[in-house]
């Protein structure tokens, strides 16, 4: 791949996902980049990049950018968040007039999403179906759609999944595992960039957004927890991931006492929140 054709690549990257690669990662570009060259019927990466410079076809860009995404993740990932959640969520108090919404800002492959709609159901106060909305949204076409099928293999079952809730949620689909209908339909899945207004998802009162921003730089760390804050209702709390900070970042949200767990700035005084 010709430094030329890299520097392009990385910076078209930057500007659609804000995705931020730098000379140093060109053995990840190629690695990525190659099977869509293969598939895509151009002899060699540079082939590929030099027709997404001079004559894109949406197809084709979407499938190289969603190749660079990294979507590694597992079911009840880090543990400690989704303690943390459940008792937040403990409280039956916290549950106003509508349904309470939960979104798993950057899915993946959906064990995230699928976590907390477990953990929900396990709360007698959050069973029913109405009682709580939960949206997984990802930039990766191809992961929310594996998301949507909800089929796991054995490995990644064995990632995180405790025994009693495999038996309980999935199904045994060959040599998969399929999640069973009334888990699949506790989760709307939708294709977001979290460059993009969050606007048209609606307002949540809990955001996960874990294990993504370690992927941007400072700026762009901003503008996402800029709009993520935006969409959120006043006593929030936003989730990250173990590495991940909002100091020196963004003032919209304030630390709380358990790791991980920030609450949305103007509201830390909120009476169901943890305190800040
Ligand atoms: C490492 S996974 C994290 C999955 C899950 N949140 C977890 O903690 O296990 C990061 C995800 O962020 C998604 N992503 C990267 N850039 C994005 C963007 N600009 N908008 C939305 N999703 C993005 C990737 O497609 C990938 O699925």
């Amino acid at each position: 791949m010709t430094p030329q054709n890299l520097l392009f690549f990385a910076e078209l990257l930057h500007r659609r996902t804000g995705i931020l690669i730098d000379e140093t990662k060109d053995y990840l570009v190629k690695t990525r980049l190659a099977p869509i060259a293969g598939t895509s019927g151009y002899a060699d990466i540079d082939a590929l990049i030099d027709a997404i410079r001079d004559r894109p076809e949406a197809r084709v860009v979407d499938a190289a950018l969603d190749a660079m995404t990294t979507n590694e993740t597992f079911f009840f990932r880090d543990q400690t968040p989704f303690e943390v959640l459940r008792t937040l969520l403990s409280d039956p108090g916290r549950r106003g007039a509508g349904p309470l919404r939960i979104w798993s800002a950057a899915a993946s492959t959906g064990q995230e999403a699928y976590s907390i709609a477990m953990l929900c159901d396990e709360l007698p106060h959050l069973s029913a179906e109405n009682a709580v909305e939960i949206v997984g949204t990802d930039i990766s076409q191809s992961c929310l759609t594996k998301a949507a099928a909800g089929v796991y293999s054995s490995f990644e079952i064995q990632r995180g999944l405790p025994i009693q809730k495999l038996t309980r949620y999935f199904d045994k689909d060959g040599e998969s595992w399929r999640a069973k209908n009334e888990l699949r339909s506790r989760v709307t899945w939708k294709r977001h960039n979290l460059m993009d207004s969050p606007w048209a998802l609606g307002r949540f009162d809990i955001v996960f957004c874990r294990n993504v921003l370690i992927y941007f730089d400072i700026s762009t760390r901003r503008r996402i927890l800029d709009l993520v804050a935006g969409q959120m209702q006043n006593g929030g709390h936003l989730f990250l991931g173990a590495s991940e900070t909002t100091l020196g970042v963004t003032n919209a949200f304030a630390q709380t006492n358990r790791a991980g767990c920030w609450i949305k700035a103007d509201a830390s005084a909120a009476p169901h929140a943890l305190s800040a």
